[in-house]
């Protein structure tokens, strides 16, 4: 098995074992993109494809980031998620947008002008978009995301509205609703159960649920939990990706340490492969070296990748050809 990557054992099984790329810019590195071309078979832009890198001025649209970022996967022979059409979060809002209030209207206007266009461009070099993300509450009293300057401006309908105008611009991608904190069965994925039964029943063309995956160690949902909430969107038609994975571990840990967090890898990616139609498996980057988590948990929190700094393979890389390679 020493000589087998992730990548030919999860073409083995027929499934994509993927990991989101970060754009570098000036800052080439070469051996990050020889781990990623050796070890998966999808990526997807940690931030390449969002609407402030692409839609920085209204009604100017910049793409070399993602351009570059579809051209890699393309020559590696990756399939490519796009990410993500829809999103409140500030980071990914261009100043022009959060800076002023917005009529219903006008909102409709800008969310249509930037899904088909951006669509429009990359014509089914996406095989799925997750187009909205994280458009649900965390806590239990309400049921969207209250701080969405989409649900503000728009009101619910944004959601089913981006979704008509994506499958409108490409008919052939898959449309994903993204979201985090609901991979069990929970308060928040029984809210993601109704939004898309709701949306099914509307006749939205909505194809599957993007599960993202983001575990600290100590509160890792149960692989019972996470099946049965697959099977329950799968029940309904839908496919399902685990979109965004890692484990997060507290502090410094020892290759003892990371033995748990290589369990919690192996039990969602054999949940993935059991079920019914849950066929991506894809982490929030491939090594530590790009990890998000550290620098947002402040430092408590890291070394929730298959690979360390260094592109060395952890216990957790091990973990998961194991599964594939049964
Ligand atoms: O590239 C610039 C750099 O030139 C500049 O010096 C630096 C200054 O802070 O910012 C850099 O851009 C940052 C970018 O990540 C590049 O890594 C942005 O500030 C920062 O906001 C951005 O954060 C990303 C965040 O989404 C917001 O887009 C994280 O990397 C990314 O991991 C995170 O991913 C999200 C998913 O899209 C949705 N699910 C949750 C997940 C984690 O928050």
């Amino acid at each position: 098995m020493a000589d087998t990557t992730l990548r030919e054992l999860a073409r083995r099984k027929g499934m994509y074992i993927g990991a989101a790329k970060r754009h570098l810019g000036q800052r080439a590195d070469p051996e990050y993109e020889a781990a990623l071309a050796r070890e998966v078979n999808c990526t997807v832009g940690e931030t390449q494809m969002k609407f402030g890198p692409l839609h920085a001025e209204r009604g100017r649209f910049t793409f070399n980031a993602a351009d570059e970022l579809v051209q890699f996967a393309h020559d590696h022979g990756m399939a490519v998620r796009g990410h993500c059409l829809v999103w409140h979060h500030p980071s990914s809002l261009p100043p022009w947008f959060r800076r002023r209030e917005w009529s219903r209207e006008e909102a409709l206007d800008v969310l249509r002008d930037h899904i088909q266009t951006v669509l429009h461009h990359f014509g089914g070099k996406c095989f799925a978009w997750d187009v909205v993300n994280e458009g649900l509450a965390d806590e239990k009293g309400t049921f969207y995301r209250e701080e969405s300057p989409w649900l503000e401006a728009i009101g619910p309908d944004y959601i089913a509205q981006a979704f008509r105008w994506a499958h409108e611009a490409d008919p052939e991608t898959q449309l994903f609703y993204n979201d985090y904190e609901m991979d069990a069965v929970n308060g928040k994925s029984d809210r993601a159960y109704r939004l898309v039964r709701d949306l099914l029943d509307d006749g939205v063309p909505i194809h599957g649920i993007g599960l993202q995956g983001h575990i600290k160690l100590e509160e890792a949902p149960g692989p019972e939990s996470v099946a049965e909430n697959i099977a329950r969107f799968n029940d309904l038609g839908l496919t399902v990706h685990l979109t965004e994975v890692d484990v997060w571990i507290k502090g410094e840990p020892s290759e003892e340490d990371l033995q748990r967090p290589a369990e919690v890898y192996r039990d969602l990616l054999q949940v993935a492969v059991e079920a019914k139609d849950c066929p991506a498996f894809v982490t929030w980057g491939l090594s530590d070296k790009y990890s998000w988590v550290p620098k947002f948990t402040g430092g408590e929190y890291g070394a929730a990748l298959p690979l360390d700094e260094n592109y060395h393979p952890k216990p957790a890389y091990h973990a998961l050809c194991e599964l594939l390679g049964r």
